[in-house]
């Protein structure tokens, strides 16, 4: 739907309330919404991202029924989401320009195969005059591809931000949601998206302290009218600080792993850890994300298959060491047959982690009274490396 942000300043993009998976890997229980904004000038009009291909008709309608005659097209980022229906705006409006950055430029030329003269590279900082609204280019490379930028409007302070500080949250109003909810989809698109980018991301969040910022308006979710609120969390999400939380990850065959998992959990919350435990074989992925934001320890728990990790552990460890989590200690626990290479597989798969490995407890079958005393042995060594964390 169309929503006037502010004098002649538009939302003109769609909601996906119904999307399930994007990168064919992250689920949405909130579902999406790709922003994009019209801004009327006295002189020029810009708009800033477009959306995905799947809603171009909804984007093409919102731009008819405003009667926009585009000038600029504002690309902060080449990414297919809002970069999709570049080609179908351009269409419409064959004189516009797209504006983006040095490396933004070849990105749009593959992905989309637009031609070079409809581009306009800008430089860090560069400014561009719509007649009485001012749009100033600011360079955010890594958040979180390496062309990504933000456009700052001077005259009313609005950041527009793209991915930097979204969410995956389809509201319909950009101004009305639960905070709770948003919260909560904030931190999971920061774990799944941003936090592999950390050190990138403080250093653009310094860049941006240098603007008086009224409002961010990113491109998925909810616009902040406190832009306090998404700095000072980003601020946590990205600290160097841990909680004192565990997460137990563990797939099980028949068994013996979960009662693994199970004991190891039970002794962690009688020593005073939080334990949060996840069975891979149905766990959404994304809340393992979340509270890979701030636990302390990995534990990851697996049986032995043909010799070797269980696939779906696989999965979950290769997950957690590309999205490169502040946790300071792992383990592993495991059930085997008669062999196999558990922990000689996992610690190489975790190289990204800056982690000590604890001893872990790897058994025989079904665990016994000397095994119980090892998953206790864990957990007790867990305590010990958590004291003084907070909650
Ligand atoms: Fe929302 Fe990186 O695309």
């Amino acid at each position: 739907m169309i929503q006037n942000i502010k004098q002649n300043i538009f939302s003109v993009g769609a909601t996906d309330p119904k999307r399930e998976l994007f990168d064919a890997l992250i689920p949405l229980p909130d579902g999406t919404s790709y922003n994009s904004y019209l801004i009327k000038g006295s002189e020029k009009t810009a708009l800033i991202d477009t959306v995905d291909p799947t809603k171009t008709e909804i984007l093409l309608k919102n731009l008819k029924e405003l009667g926009a005659k585009i000038d600029y097209i504002i690309a902060n980022h080449a990414e297919q989401d809002h970069s999709g229906s570049l080609k179908a705006v351009l269409d419409k409006n064959p004189k516009a320009k797209i504006v983006c950055t040095d490396k933004c430029k070849p990105m749009l030329m593959e992905l989309l195969c637009i031609s070079e003269e409809q581009i306009m590279v800008v430089n860090d900082k560069e400014k561009l005059v719509l007649g009485d609204k001012t749009l100033e280019f600011i360079y955010t490379p890594w958040v979180h591809w390496p062309e990504t930028m933000c456009t700052y409007l001077h005259e009313d302070k609005i950041l527009f931000s793209c991915d930097f500080f979204g969410s995956h949250f389809a509201a319909e109003d950009l101004f009305k949601y639960d905070p709770e909810r948003l919260y909560k989809a904030a931190k999971r698109y920061f774990a799944e998206i941003m936090m592999p980018f950390r050190v990138m991301i403080k250093r653009n969040i310094e860049t941006l302290s240098g603007y008086d910022i009224k409002l961010i308006a990113p491109s998925h979710g909810p616009v902040y009218e406190d832009p306090k609120t998404a700095i000072d969390w980003y601020k946590e999400w990205i600290s160097d600080d841990v909680k004192n939380l565990a997460i137990v990850a563990y797939v099980s065959m028949h068994g013996s792993t979960k009662e693994i998992a199970d004991r190891l959990c039970e002794d962690l919350t009688k020593k005073g850890v939080n334990a949060h435990k996840y069975d891979l074989t149905g766990a959404d992925i994304g809340e393992l994300a979340i509270d890979l934001v701030d636990a302390a320890t990995i534990v990851v728990g697996t049986p032995c298959l043909l010799g070797a990790i269980h696939p779906t552990a696989v999965h979950a460890v290769y997950l957690v060491n590309a999205l490169r989590p502040k946790t300071r200690f792992a383990s592993v626990i495991a059930s085997f047959g008669w062999g196999g290479r558990i922990v000689d597989e996992i610690v190489p798969m975790i190289k990204n982690l800056k982690v000590e490995i604890i001893p872990p407890v790897i058994v025989k079958g079904f665990p016994k009274d000397a095994d119980f005393k090892e998953i206790e042995r864990l957990a007790q060594q867990i305590a010990e490396k958590h004291k003084g964390l907070a909650k």
